[in-house]
């Protein structure tokens, strides 16, 4: 793979060619890439389960169109994007994961304390620490999993699912609980009729088994390129930003869309390609891509780019618009409702997004889920209203022992206010 390299940048010294000298070090790194030794593992990962949850309100273009100059067939003929969902009043990135995630166990028929490992990827939690995977797993009960947030923006629910089948397959987790859930309406700027149109709410989950039957999650790419971050940005807490902590709260997204598009077209046929190639596969065996859902323009693109027909991408963006981490999950939920997924299927999931980012997963999907009796239904219903009790109670018992025993923080001045 060196030499292969090697040669590459002397031929292109030789030649003095910027061109051609680009070109050799793309095959080069694609040579690389097509070496790479396949991952051999001693277990498989299996999407056993998933689940969804929106918000109720919908929000229509023609609504937006009475915010921003613009109108329902632009947004339509430049998107695919007829509605979307918003969250209002109580719900928030974390309440739309518990609902996904509790639909996705439902569909399993797996217990909250089996989870071993919660992952949610979302680009709007309600705090930057507890994470929102912690607050899901206090809500379900899941007394024994692991909990963290992953940030890759929309291609977030990529890089939680493969980081979840890589614990699966080493052992380090038996049965892993990957969300990806945004609320982006309320990071949106709805004067910017360039984002505004885009962005919407939503959570999607599936449950990650291990097992030693084949199959599975096949393979699993990430990549960056972090010199195209200022095409898509969303600030947050450690910005500078005038007006403090109130100055975060005008924090939006801000958006160069004609250079997303150029790099989202390019970006899904490759890594889709390599993802296959990586699983053994050729384009040939894959029944149904599923892509994150941002533009219909972006998604009839890459088909092209990729020469296979529009049917075989799946798409729901006009009923949801971009819910960036979420878009994989809850398309996936509602292919296999569609019937669009059938056992012995080959799937790719792809994602672009902020970073930049970009990955694939390639899937033999190869479960039908279990028969679920009303009894279990509800005993699972109980169960999530005692942890709901059990997380009152284990507060409640912090603030007896504080009392009690003296055990308060003491007061510390935090470092950033300087001395008087
Ligand atoms: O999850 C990843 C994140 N984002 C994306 O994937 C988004 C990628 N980008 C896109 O989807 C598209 O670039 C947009 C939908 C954002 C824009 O579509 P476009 O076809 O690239 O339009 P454009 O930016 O090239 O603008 C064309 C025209 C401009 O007018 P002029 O300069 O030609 O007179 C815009 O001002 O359309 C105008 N325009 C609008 N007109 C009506 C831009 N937004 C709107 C609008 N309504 N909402």
């Amino acid at each position: 793979m060196t030499n292969n390299g090697r040669a590459a940048s002397k031929t292109s010294a030789v030649s003095n060619n910027g061109a051609s000298a680009n070109g050799a070090r793309k095959s080069a790194a694609r040579a690389a890439a097509n070496d790479r030794p396949r991952p051999h593992y001693a277990r498989f990962a299996h999407i056993v389960g998933w689940g969804m949850a929106v918000p109720e309100r919908v929000l229509s273009n023609h609504e937006i169109a009475r915010l921003v100059d613009t109108n329902d067939e632009w947004i339509v003929a430049r998107t695919g994007i007829k509605e979307r969902r918003i969250a209002e009043g109580k719900e928030t990135t974390t309440t739309l994961s518990i609902e996904s995630a509790q639909n996705a166990l439902e569909m399993a028929d797996i217990s909250p304390e089996e989870v071993d490992l919660i992952i949610v990827a979302t680009a709007t939690p309600e705090y930057s620490f507890p994470s929102t995977a912690s607050l899901v797993q206090d809500a379900i009960g899941a007394e024994r999993a692991a909990a963290f947030d992953l940030s890759a923006a929309c291609t977030g629910f990529i890089a939680a699912l493969g980081t979840a089948a890589e614990s699966v397959r080493c052992g380090s987790a038996n049965i892993a609980l990957v969300i990806g859930a945004e609320t982006l309406t309320k990071v949106t700027d709805w004067e910017d009729r360039g984002t505004c149109i885009l962005f919407g709410d939503g959570a999607g989950a599936v449950v990650v088994q291990g097992s030693d039957v084949p199959g599975g999650i096949m393979s699993y790419l990430l990549r960056s390129d972090g010199s195209g971050g200022n095409l898509l940005t969303l600030p947050s807490v450690g910005a500078t930003r005038p007006g403090g902590v109130a100055g975060l709260l005008d924090h939006t997204i801000d958006m160069n869309g004609r250079e997303v598009f150029r790099f989202a077209t390019r970006a899904m046929a490759s890594i889709t390609r390599e993802a296959v190639a990586m699983a053994g596969l050729s384009m040939e065996n894959i029944d149904l891509i599923i892509p994150h859902q941002a533009n219909r323009r972006i998604i009839e693109a890459a088909a092209r780019g990729l020469e296979m027909p529009d049917e075989k991408f799946y798409m729901n963006v006009d009923r949801y618009g971009n819910t960036s981490a979420a878009s994989i999950p809850i398309a996936l939920c509602e292919a296999v409702e569609e019937g669009r997924v059938r056992p012995n299927d080959r799937l790719v999931f792809v994602g672009f997004g902020g970073g930049l980012t970009w990955g694939a997963i390639a899937v033999h999907w190869d479960v039908t889920p279990p028969e679920v009796s009303r009894w279990h239904r509800l005993g699972r219903q109980v169960r999530y209203g005692l942890s709901r009790a059990r997380s009152v109670g284990r507060r409640v018992l912090r603030r007896v022992e504080g009392a009690v025993f003296g055990m308060q923080a003491p007061e510390v001045e935090p470092p950033h206010r300087g001395k008087k």
